[in-house]
């Protein structure tokens, strides 16, 4: 169904269908995806990320579909966010992560698929990891950045929402990354410090 939208504002209710074995939304206005090639410094692991491109050429890391709700206050955006399962080196295969815009906003992801885990984390380090597995909502506060990691073996799918007006900083992790990484050591996903942290 085509947004109705009038000086900025949806005007017009709508719903919309949710793919819940593949993530895909009816009547998306956007995908983004993003592969591995594109995603070579997200990694902890640089080499890694050329090694597994080299051994097995390009893949697709994750994907998102959007409405193209307006991005202003009082508007409520959402999307489908699709996570795939493997590992660069140790490292779980993950979003690249961010801060919002107007870092003060907060953001509800509601796990529809998989099995995986949030990452928040703030400024000065101090990081909190929630697990995201069908039926349960992760609760972002403001001021934290985050990364949905998949560690299970299947796609880890989730509806994100957030408000209109929150945006998203992506400059602020390209930059100097997460200082933690959830990685796999001995089958167990686990938090270690990220060595590489400042200097992604
Ligand atoms: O707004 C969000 O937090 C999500 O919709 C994400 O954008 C989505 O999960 C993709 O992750 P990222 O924006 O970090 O690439
Ligand atoms: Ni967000």
């Amino acid at each position: 169904m085509e947004l109705r939208v009038e000086n900025g504002r949806i005007v017009y209710p709508f719903s919309v269908g949710f793919n819940s074995a593949n993530g895909e939304l009816d009547d998306f206005d956007t995908h983004i995806e993003r592969y591995l090639s594109k995603l070579i410094n997200v990694f902890a692991d640089a080499d890694a990320a050329w090694q597994y491109l080299r051994d097995n050429g390009d893949k697709l890391i994750y994907e998102v579909y959007e409405k193209n709700i307006p991005e202003v206050d009082g508007e409520i955006r959402f999307c489908s966010s699709i996570t795939y399962p493997g590992k660069i080196g140790d490292e779980y295969f993950m979003t690249k992560g961010h801060f919002h815009s107007r870092p003060d906003t907060a953001e509800l992801y509601y796990c529809i698929r998989g099995k995986g885990c949030m990452l928040m984390e703030k400024k000065d380090g101090r990081y909190v990891l929630e697990q995201m597995y069908p039926g349960r909502a992760v609760y972002v506060p403001g001021h934290y950045a985050h990364r949905s990691i998949n560690i299970g073996d299947e796609p880890l799918i989730s509806l994100p929402v957030y408000p209109g007006n929150a945006g998203h900083d992506y400059g602020t992790i390209e930059d100097s990354g997460f200082k933690h990484l959830v990685v796999d050591r001995n089958g167990k996903p686990t938090v270690i410090e990220n060595p590489e942290y400042g200097r992604m």
